[in-house]
C-alpha cells in the first residue's frame, strides 16, 4: 500500500488530482491509499499540528497543492501569504525530517508547486530552471521562500508552473468564458505573454511522476517547469475562449498600461519545459487541445 497525502485538495490542482484518482485515470500497480485535506482539515500554518500529524501517519508521498494564490491581495496581506507559501512548505519538510529521523526510514517524497512569479518577466526567451529568480511581487518572493524550504528536503521536487486554469475554483478561463456570455465587449491584455496550464494535465504529470517513482525508482529530486504547449497573450487566451462560446462578445487587445493592477505582471512567462519532458519522458498537450477539453466539462 502506498500512502500519497494531497494537502489543499479543494483548490484547482488539488480537486484535479481528486478528480484523476476517484476516476481511475492512471493505472498503478500497487494499491494507493489518497488522503485529502485542506486548510479545514489540515492548516499547515499549524506547526504542531502538522508535527503531531506526521507522527501518526506515515506517508510515501506528500503533494502540496496548498497556496495563498491572491497574488493582489498578497501586497496588503503580506504575513498570510508568507504563512501559506512559505512557513507551511516549512512546516511540511521539517515534518518529513523529523519522521525520517524517528523511524529511521527513507521518509515521505515531496513535490511541492510553485510559479512563473518567482521571475521578473524581462526574458525574451523562455525561462530554464537555472535561470535567475527575482520575483517583483510577495506571492512570488513568498514562493520562491517556499521552494527553498521545500528543497532542504533531499527528497523534494519542486514544479513550477504559469497560468492555471480549471474547471474547479476561479481562474482566468472560467472568467472570460462567464463574462462572454454577459458582455458585449471585452478589454483583455496583448501584451503579457505565457502559456496557459490545465490543471488537469498538471495533476496528471504529478502523477505519471509518482507512478515512474514507485514502478522504475524514477524521482530525481529538483525544480522543473511545467506549462502547456505553445505560446499566446491573454487576448489570444480570451479570444479562443469566446469562440467557443458562441457568443457575439467582441474581445479587444489593450496594453498593460491601461489595465493597473496593485502588482504589475511580468510580461513575459514562457517556461521551459525540456527537463521534465526528458527526465519523465512525458507528452504535453498544446494549451489549444487543452482547453477543448476544458470546454467538454464547462460549456
Ligand atoms: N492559480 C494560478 O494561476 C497559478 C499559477 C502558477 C502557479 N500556481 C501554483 O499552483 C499551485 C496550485 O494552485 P491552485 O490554483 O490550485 O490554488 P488554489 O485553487 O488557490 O488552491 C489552494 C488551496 O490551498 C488551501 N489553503 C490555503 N491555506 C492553507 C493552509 N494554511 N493549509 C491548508 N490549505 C490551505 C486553499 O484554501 P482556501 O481557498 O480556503 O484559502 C485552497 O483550497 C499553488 O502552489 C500555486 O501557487 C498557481
Amino acid at each position: 500500500m502506498i500512502n500519497i497525502l494531497v494537502t489543499g485538495a479543494n483548490g484547482q490542482l488539488g480537486s484535479e488530482l481528486k478528480r484523476i484518482s476517484e476516476d481511475n485515470i492512471i493505472q498503478f500497480e500497487k494499491t494507493i491509499n489518497f488522503v485529502f485535506t485542506d486548510i479545514d482539515t489540515l492548516n499547515m500554518s499549524d506547526s504542531t499540528l502538522i508535527h503531531n500529524f506526521f507522527q501518526e501517519h506515515t506517508f510515501d508521498y506528500v503533494i502540496n497543492c496548498a497556496a495563498y494564490t491572491n497574488v493582489d491581495l498578497a501586497e496588503t496581506d503580506k504575513e498570510n501569504a508568507y504563512n501559506v507559501n512559505a512557513t507551511c512548505v516549512k512546516n511540511i519538510a521539517e515534518a518529513i525530517n523529523n519522521q525520517k529521523l524517528s523511524t529511521e526510514q527513507a521518509g515521505a517524497k515531496f513535490i511541492h508547486i510553485s510559479t512563473d512569479y518567482v521571475f521578473d518577466g524581462s526574458s525574451n526567451i523562455p525561462y530554464t530552471e537555472e535561470m535567475l529568480t527575482n520575483p517583483k511581487s510577495v506571492y512570488g518572493s513568498s514562493k520562491l521562500d517556499g521552494e527553498k524550504f521545500a528543497l532542504e528536503n533531499d527528497n523534494s521536487i519542486v514544479i513550477r508552473t504559469s497560468w492555471l486554469y480549471s474547471s474547479y475554483g476561479k481562474n482566468f478561463a472560467k472568467t472570460i468564458h462567464k463574462l462572454c456570455q454577459e458582455r458585449e465587449s471585452l478589454n483583455v491584455i496583448f501584451d503579457q505573454i505565457g502559456t496557459p496550464t490545465y490543471a488537469y494535465d498538471l495533476a496528471l504529470v504529478i502523477l505519471q511522476i509518482v507512478k515512474q517513482s514507485i514502478n522504475e525508482n524514477n524521482f530525481i529530486p529538483g525544480v522543473y517547469h511545467f506549462s502547456n504547449e505553445g505560446v499566446c497573450s491573454w487576448y489570444d487566451f480570451a479570444k479562443i475562449i469566446a469562440n467557443n462560446t458562441n457568443s457575439e462578445c467582441e474581445i479587444n487587445p489593450i496594453e498593460s498600461k491601461d489595465y493597473p493592477t496593485p502588482v504589475k505582471r511580468p510580461f513575459y512567462s514562457v517556461l521551459n519545459k525540456s527537463k521534465i519532458k526528458s527526465t519523465y519522458n512525458i507528452k504535453i498537450p498544446h494549451w489549444q487541445d487543452s482547453l477543448n477539453e476544458f470546454f467538454k466539462i464547462v460549456s
